[in-house]
């Protein structure tokens, strides 16, 4: 019997269906029912041998969706559906107990649940690995000097280690915040039922248990309503997304003949079809690119979700390809961030050229004066007119005369020179956290703590 005399249009069917992407949540949907089935046993609200017909037929089910043998229906709106309907057909009519106390709203949102934390804890340990990858690459490079960066414009010499372990640093964020989308997931929804509970006498913490949440959901109508993990699952993967795609852009940049920095393997980087001599760094420009399509997942759930009525409204359909994409796209974003780190080769005749740049080191002039006495936006302009002098003449700092920069101010002294000299200008930043060698290989270590301590 149906409440329905009219079949549903084939559009409406093609609009509500979600079988088209929601069959990657089958392993979960599968393991769930077999803890519902064991729980409505051990709560004698089915039989023994109900519950082990059950247990059975969904064992085949999973054995054929495993294989690739399972056979969708048209008929099958979505994977809830599908697996009960091949249920009944493998153990018969007893395939229709399952849903005793169960409604898809609190099914759905548990399988969604269980999704979003398996791949928060794949996220997590993808970065684990790539922040693996940039340590040993920082280590490697400690001690290479390159112009650090403001609005693109050469500012101060760091060391490339240090440049690098930036990276280690976004990343051991993002990691932190894959830990807490697991944590969003820590509740249980199924046992609120459509919204309400249920009539049964049920036993959701051994469901809980068996499932491995920690606990589970208080509120019934906040259960099948919450989609919080995720949207912070999104939230995670689109700030992890940027972090790649700051990475990439500058692979993109230093790998430009202008630059000159770095080049990657030829394992992620692509030629042209008309120009031979071309490697491009295809790899680098994509993670650049990918970012905002993520973000954009992001905004849409939350465009989804907002203002919606509690509690379930089918709009929570809606979830499931912006959140399948970012799975996906993040996943192979994160290996190919590894892979074309773990390939890459610096060039440290380029670096350091760049590196040796004397204007570099005006901050340093700078701070000579103020350490005689000068105050530092009197020393600022005191460089100012140094580096004018030189760059208007086409001269570095260090050719500038005793005499000329004496004119400049009193306070300077043959110490210019020396200051000018290049490893006083990053050894000088030895303040914690700064670029001096000392202050460098302490941050490694630190990070080194840190990957430690988060496997
Ligand atoms: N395919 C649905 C979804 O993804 C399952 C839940 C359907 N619930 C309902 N009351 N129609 O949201």
């Amino acid at each position: 019997m149906s409440r329905f005399s009219e079949p549903q249009d084939p559009i409406f069917a093609r609009l509500n269906a979600s079988i088209g992407y929601d069959w990657r949540l089958a392993p979960y949907d599968i393991a769930q029912s077999r803890a519902h089935a064991s729980m409505l046993a051990a709560q004698q609200i089915i039989s023994v041998s109900d519950r082990d017909q059950l247990i059975a037929g969904l064992n085949q089910v999973e054995a054929e969706l495993d294989s690739g043998s399972f056979v969708f229906e048209p008929s099958d709106e979505d994977i809830h559906m599908a697996i009960e309907r091949r249920l009944t057909a493998v153990a018969g009519p007893v395939g229709g107990k399952l849903h005793t106390a169960r409604s898809r709203n609190d099914q759905v949102a548990t399988d969604v649940a269980m999704f979003v934390r398996a791949h928060a804890g794949q996220a997590a340990a993808q970065l684990h690995q790539l922040m693996a990858v940039v340590v040993e690459l920082a280590e490697g490079h400690i001690d290479w000097p390159m112009p650090g960066y403001t609005h693109l414009q050469r500012a101060q010499p760091v060391y490339l280690g240090h440049h690098l372990l930036a990276y280690f640093w976004m990343f051991s964020r993002d990691l932190g915040r894959f830990g807490s989308v697991v944590a969003a997931t820590d509740h249980l929804p199924l046992g609120a039922g459509a919204l309400a509970g249920v009539n049964f006498d049920t036993d959701r913490r051994a469901v809980a248990a068996e499932l491995g949440f920690p606990s589970i959901a208080e509120n019934s109508i906040d259960a099948v309503s919450n989609r919080d993990f995720v949207l912070d699952y999104l939230a995670a993967a689109a700030t992890c997304a940027t972090h790649l795609s700051r990475l990439g852009a500058e692979i993109v940049l230093w790998s430009s003949e202008e630059f000159g920095f770095c080049e990657v393997a030829d394992g992620f980087a692509s030629g042209s079809s008309i120009m031979p001599q071309k490697k491009n760094p295809d790899a680098a420009e994509l993670l650049r690119a990918k970012a905002p399509r993520i973000a954009g997942h992001l905004v849409a759930l939350h465009g989804v979700m907002h203002g919606l009525p509690l509690t379930y409204n089918k709009d929570m359909q809606e979830d499931k390809e912006h959140l399948f994409d970012t799975v996906d796209t993040l996943e192979l974003c994160l290996a190919a961030a590894k892979g074309m780190l773990a390939g890459i080769e610096f060039r440290s005749a380029r670096l350091a050229a760049a590196a040796q740049d004397e204007l570099l080191a005006a901050t340093d002039i700078a701070d000579l004066l103020v350490r005689r006495g000068v105050p530092f936006r009197e020393a600022h302009g005191v460089v100012a007119g140094l580096v004018a002098l030189a760059v208007g003449q086409g001269r570095t700092l260090s050719q500038l005369t005793p005499e000329e920069i004496a004119a400049q101010s009193t306070h300077l002294d043959a110490e210019y020179y020396e200051v000018l000299s290049q490893g006083r200008w990053l050894e000088s930043k030895a303040s914690e956290g700064g670029t001096a060698l000392a202050r460098v290989r302490e941050q490694l270590e630190h990070a080194r703590a840190l990957l430690a301590a988060s496997v």
